[in-house]
């Protein structure tokens, strides 16, 4: 089992300045009338992360608020394509996708991440990142492996069992769970619709949005 070391990219970037919105998330929150938050949805694969995701998504659009899934699949496709498996490349994954999503937080976005994201000092540092402590919520999406396994929708459980997808989170690489998430959903349990209702709950009691569904719209 390979493990983590945590190194990070170091900076080669010189003579770089940052440069101030002229919009403050502020402004841009109160259009809006929610607030921006990093949904970090953690899990193995074939825990539902990407199904849930795109459920609560749907209900927040559909309720008029800004929202948008950056999925890992889709992300390996594209901005992480030269990146593969191993404990470093998954760290600079996560990394990269952190920074990405601090970014739709500032926008005012409600971001929604579905990653395997497998080690906890990764998702710390995403943690650390965001400018606001509440802007990070994690979101254990647990499921035991065997049920992952048996669900198996990309078939991929079974190449892996068979040698020929090594280092395969749950199987010969290493998962470590959330031990303080903000929520917990055990998609063995309920299904997506309760699982994404949790979610939703948990928007609303702390306040990311408003306490009462909005009216839907039918562009959602
Ligand atoms: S992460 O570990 O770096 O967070 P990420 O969520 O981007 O992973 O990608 C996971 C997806 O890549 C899985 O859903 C699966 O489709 C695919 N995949 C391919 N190889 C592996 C592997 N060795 N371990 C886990 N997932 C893999």
């Amino acid at each position: 089992m390979s493990e983590d070391t945590g190194d990070v990219k170091q900076q080669r970037s010189t003579n770089v300045t940052w440069v101030e919105s002229a919009v403050t998330r502020e402004a841009r929150e109160t259009r809006r009338g929610h607030r921006g938050a990093v949904l970090w949805f953690t899990g193995l694969s074939a825990s539902g992360k990407s199904t849930l995701a795109t459920e609560v998504e749907k209900e927040l659009f559909s309720e008029g608020y800004f929202s948008y899934v950056l999925d890992g699949d889709n992300f390996r496709h594209g901005l992480n394509g030269d990146l593969g498996f191993s404990p470093e490349d998954r760290t600079e994954n996560i990394r990269r996708v952190g920074e990405v999503a601090k970014l739709f937080a500032e926008s005012g976005a409600l971001v929604l991440t579905a990653f395997i994201s497998p080690y906890r000092r990764d998702r710390d540092r995403v943690r650390a990142l965001v400018t606001r402590p509440q802007d990070f919520i994690e979101i254990h999406v647990s499921c035991p492996v065997n049920v992952c396994e048996a669900r198996d929708p990309k078939g991929l459980y079974k190449k892996a069992r068979a040698g020929e997808i090594p280092n395969f989170t749950g199987i010969d690489a290493p998962y470590e769970k959330p031990r303080e998430a903000e929520i917990t959903v055990e998609t063995d349990v309920g299904d997506v619709k309760t699982c994404a209702r949790q979610v939703i709950d948990f928007l609303r009691t702390h306040e990311y949005i408003s306490q009462k569904p909005q009216p839907r719209s039918n562009k959602g």
